[in-house]
């Protein structure tokens, strides 16, 4: 008698075979070429494409999470500011300090203004500089530059897209108040070098860890290496409460500082002695977190599943590779899937050309990354008198001359190939698309220039 199959099994078996491709990954070296075999006519060229079923949609919800969204409603406390234990966003504060390994974590409206109230508790404030990565999101630089402090940037590393630790220290002068590594896409930045880096100049860490919820260093979470880390849980991230934000650490003095920070400088016996101003997360905001922190571990280990599948998959195409990570990184979180592309293995395709190649072909994939340090902003706060007035006129041109970040602008232009984090969150069989995509375009480059 036939014994019924498991889903499990079923996808296992259907994956990759379905395509008449009949493969087993140990035998991976045949891939590329019975994966050739069928590449037919891209789609862009008028050809079918590998498929039209969209990945899976985000953000994700369920009845569950309208109940506890409804709740938050019903109870009328639509404004939290005592800080105590029966408000639902120190409930959250507590939850997400144990889940992130750290003994405080302070909530916040945005990730961005987690990041300002960090700075103004590490006292970063006009006239000083803080070193930060040329390829992250705007808000990394722009926290510093509100506070009329110059935001340094440092030149990725080509291999991970990170801040390129090695190039740090040559940023740092008198004036340097703190290092904002950023953990792009949810990989992890180098952190051994830069907390040497630290120590060796007394210089605090400052974590932006917005996309790299759940990540680790040495089995650490992101977020809890340096003196401080903060987090957005904006609608895209792999964590959302639609915005929102959060700071942790280990430091009570300084943690202090963030949780009276973000609610009017008031201490926890509600006296205002501290420097503030109003990021209170508002409890509809807690309540929709509340329901998504549900799912984030399960999300993150199906995410790695399928990313550790697709990376077996790119062992057998020439020109794509996953970014490198450093030897630390024990896991990433998931923002954005990082790739390099080698045009010479695709046949001088430039990377333009193959990225609509491959939307053509139904594979939402995206080229470039953030060149921060070339973007108009730069120019105009370092006009505002302002900076004028706070920087000389030696230190701003020595600013200029040294802001260029080559080896980000070859990310940029070149090689940098991304996939958000909802592409890992589907099945197998979609992974199997990424990868008969990448070999249909690879095959008929020529074609394609
Ligand atoms: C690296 C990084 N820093 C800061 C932020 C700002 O977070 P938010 O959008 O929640 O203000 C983001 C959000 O995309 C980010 O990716």
């Amino acid at each position: 008698m036939k014994r019924p199959i498991s889903r499990r099994k079923f996808l296992e078996r259907t994956s990759l075979s379905t395509a008449g491709i009949a493969l087993s990954l140990s035998g991976a070296k045949s891939l590329y070429a019975n994966l050739a075999k069928k590449a037919d006519t891209p789609a862009i060229l008028g050809g079918t494409p590998v498929r039209t079923k969209p990945f899976p949609s985000w953000p994700i919800y369920d009845d569950k999470d309208v109940e506890i969204y409804l709740d938050a409603l019903r109870r009328k406390v639509w404004s939290e500011y005592n800080h105590n234990e029966t408000e639902s966003a120190v409930k959250f504060e507590r939850k997400y300090a144990e889940l992130m390994g750290t003994k405080f974590c302070a909530s916040t409206n945005a990730g961005t203004t987690a990041l300002t109230a960090a700075l103004c508790a590490l006292d970063v404030g006009p006239g000083d500089e803080v070193i930060v990565p040329t390829n992250t999101f705007v808000a990394t630089a722009q926290v510093v530059f509100n506070l009329y402090a110059l935001a340094v940037f440092v030149d990725s590393d080509p291999d991970t897209f990170m801040i390129d630790a090695d190039l740090i220290e040559e940023r740092i002068n008198e004036r340097t108040r703190a290092i904002m590594p950023v953990h792009i896409g949810g990989g992890a930045a180098d952190m051994d070098k830069i907390m040497a880096i630290s120590k060796k100049h007394d210089i605090p860490v400052l974590e932006d860890a917005c996309q790299a919820h759940m990540g680790e260093w040495r089995k650490k979470r992101l977020g809890s290496v340096g003196h401080l880390g903060c987090f957005s849980f904006q609608a895209h991230k792999s964590l959302t409460s639609g915005e929102g934000g959060a700071i942790i650490g280990d430091d009570e003095a300084l943690m202090d500082r963030c949780i009276a920070y973000k609610n009017n400088g008031r201490d926890p016996k509600r006296k205002r002695v501290y420097t503030g101003s109003n990021y209170r997360m508002t409890p509809f905001q807690v309540a929709v977190i509340t329901g998504q922190i549900r799912r984030l571990e399960g999300q993150i280990s199906h995410r790695e599943k399928n990313a550790a599948y697709l990376e077996r998959l790119f062992e057998d195409i020439p020109g794509i590779t996953q970014c490198k990570k450093y030897p630390g990184q024990t896991r990433r979180g998931y923002y954005m899937y990082g790739m390099l592309y080698d045009k010479e293995q695709f046949n001088g395709l430039p990377r333009r050309k193959f990225t609509q190649a491959m939307h053509a072909e139904g594979i939402p994939i995206r080229g470039g990354c953030d060149t921060l340090n070339k973007d108009k902003f730069v120019e105009v706060y370092l006009n505002m008198r302002h900076f004028q007035n706070l920087f000389s006129k030696e230190r701003l041109a020595q600013y200029w001359e040294e802001n260029h970040c080559p080896a980000n602008d070859v990310i940029d232009e070149e090689t940098g190939l991304i996939f958000g984090q909802q592409v890992f969150l589907g099945t197998k069989k979609d992974m199997d698309d990424i990868a008969e995509a990448l070999v249909k375009v690879r095959k008929n480059a020529k074609a394609l220039i």
